[in-house]
């Protein structure tokens, strides 16, 4: 069978996407900074920055430090609070060449269904992603997705205020994380987006202070690809809904491990700030790479990792 067109195009609860490939929240902007570099309509959507119900100064800085393949981060979801962001700022984003998915963040339960509820009811936002999983606003509260029945009963209550697709992204920072996307599915999650950063700390070793104006920050980039990975992989075997992996994807290989671990799509973070067009090239990459092999869709690898002791896919193709 040759000639077959592959789609790359994805459905994620209700949102459908043309490609499987979101842009991480907090590290795209709402897309504009990266229109003069980046073609936008060739990505499935943008995660945008977290919103509070309040207005956030985020943390003391230095809020970011490099590390060996990745970076460390403490903004502390700095943000102009949702109230500000409905009435002066998302009207702007209006027109976008792909989809936009609004992220919530709280400190209560209560937060998150108000947060949720504002967001969803606009026309710009195609579906809400609960980020239940920052590891940098601990100090104020709880991290929801830290315990299993707490991200329950917050699915639920942003589950109660809109039927667009709810995404809950959680953390790595947990014992089970297939136990938290349990709760979570059971609790009314459309999609899972799979891993937040993980949890990290850098020193000065002249002054001996903590690198980070909040001490602890979350790890990013292609560092924390193989906890990712995992993470994925051990959510899939315990969930229906789709998930969107992510963590250190900066390639089509990287990308293609967290289909074959049972990904649906993949979103890209850290990678956009070294080079904005890692979205694209993924594509078509990824478009080169299915037809190459004759297959038709991504559900034709994604979660098919061949592990165990089963004999592993052999690609009989150009080397022939
Ligand atoms: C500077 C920075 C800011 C971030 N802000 C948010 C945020 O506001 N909300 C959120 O859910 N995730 C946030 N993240 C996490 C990313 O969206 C992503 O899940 C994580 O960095 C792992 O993917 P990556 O290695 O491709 O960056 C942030 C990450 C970075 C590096």
């Amino acid at each position: 069978m040759v000639g077959v067109k592959p789609s790359l195009a994805v459905t994620i609860g209700k949102l459908e996407l043309a490609y499987p490939t979101l842009m991480g929240s907090g590290c795209y902007g709402t897309g504009e900074e990266y229109a003069p570099f980046a073609d936008l309509s060739k990505i499935g959507a943008i995660v945008l920055k977290s919103v509070t119900r309040l207005p956030r100064l985020g943390n003391p800085t230095p809020r970011l430090v490099h590390t060996p393949a990745g970076m460390l981060n403490a903004i502390g979801l700095q943000n102009p609070g949702l109230e500000w962001y409905l009435e002066r700022e998302l009207h702007k984003y209006a027109g976008r060449p792909c989809k936009l998915v609004g992220s919530v963040a709280g400190f209560s339960i209560d937060d998150y269904a108000y947060v949720c509820e504002g967001l969803a009811a606009r026309d710009e936002i195609a579906a809400v992603e609960l980020n239940v999983s920052c590891p940098n606003v601990a100090s104020e509260g709880e991290t929801f997705g830290c315990d299993a029945g707490l991200t329950g009963q917050v699915v639920r209550a942003a589950r109660a205020t809109t039927d667009k697709t709810l995404i809950v992204k959680l953390s790595p920072n947990v014992t089970s994380i297939a136990e938290v996307a349990c709760e979570a599915e059971a609790a009314g999650a459309d999609a899972l987006a799979v891993i937040n950063t993980v949890r990290g700390m850098a020193i000065d070793v002249e002054t001996w202070r903590p690198r980070l104006g909040n001490v602890t920050g979350g790890l990013s980039g292609p560092a924390i690809r193989p906890i990712a990975v995992l993470a994925v992989y051990e959510v899939a075997q315990r969930v229906k809904i789709p998930i969107v992996g992510q963590g250190g994807i900066e390639n089509l290989s990287d990308a293609l491990e967290f289909f074959l671990a049972g990904a649906t799509a993949v979103s890209i973070g850290t990678g956009n700030f070294t080079d904005p067009r890692i979205p694209e090239r993924i594509v078509d990459e990824l478009h080169e790479y299915l037809a190459r092999r004759n297959l038709s869709g991504l559900d034709e690898i994604v979660g098919r990792a061949n592990v165990g002791f089963a004999t592993p896919y052999q690609y009989e193709g150009d080397e022939g």
